[in-house]
């Protein structure tokens, strides 16, 4: 099968990967890059876990061609915080009780990354359209929209790792 160069900049970082004709960027970001953090929930556009930030936008890694993608700055949790150093949204979600399983976490977080980047003073409605597309099992939203507002009235988005 034709393979296709593709180079992105993934969370400050030049990477080269080939890829398949049709293959998503969630499989590109997770088989063949190594990043984790984007989740595969339906594969379909409709859970959020696999969103990431493209070029500024909020997207949504399963339905992306990674073709698509040539010369983009992609942004996942793995360039946002790790382990050693959280990203003040991390603290907050610890803090607030907002991940339980922490399968939509990382969708999440990138959602709400970008939502505080370009609107450092969201309302409380503000973070619910952010979010609207990530679906939680667990939480019943309220915690993650409070550690969402709680961050933002801190004033701001918090450390980058790149
Ligand atoms: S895995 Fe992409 S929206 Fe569900
Ligand atoms: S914490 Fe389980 S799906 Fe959100």
């Amino acid at each position: 099968m034709t393979k296709v160069p593709v180079q992105i900049t993934l969370n400050g970082k030049e990477r080269s990967v080939f890829v398949e004709a049709g293959q998503n960027l969630l499989d590109t970001l997770r088989r063949s890059l190594g990043d984790l953090t984007p989740k595969y929930g339906c594969g379909q556009g409709t859970c959020g876990c696999c969103s990431v930030v493209i070029d500024g936008q909020i997207r949504l890694s399963c339905l992306t061609l990674a073709e698509s993608v040539d010369g983009s700055v992609i942004e996942t949790v793995a360039g946002i915080g790790d382990g050693a150093q959280l990203h003040a949204l991390q603290t907050a979600f610890i803090t607030h009780f907002a991940a339980q399983c922490g399968f939509c976490t990382t969708g999440m977080l990138m959602s709400a990354k970008n939502l505080l980047d370009n609107n450092p003073s969201p309302t409380r409605e503000d973070v619910v359209e952010a979010i609207s597309g990530n679906i939680c099992r667990c939480t019943g939203y309220e915690a993650i929209i409070n550690a969402i507002l709680d961050v933002a009235a801190q004033g701001g988005s918090g450390r980058q790792l790149s």
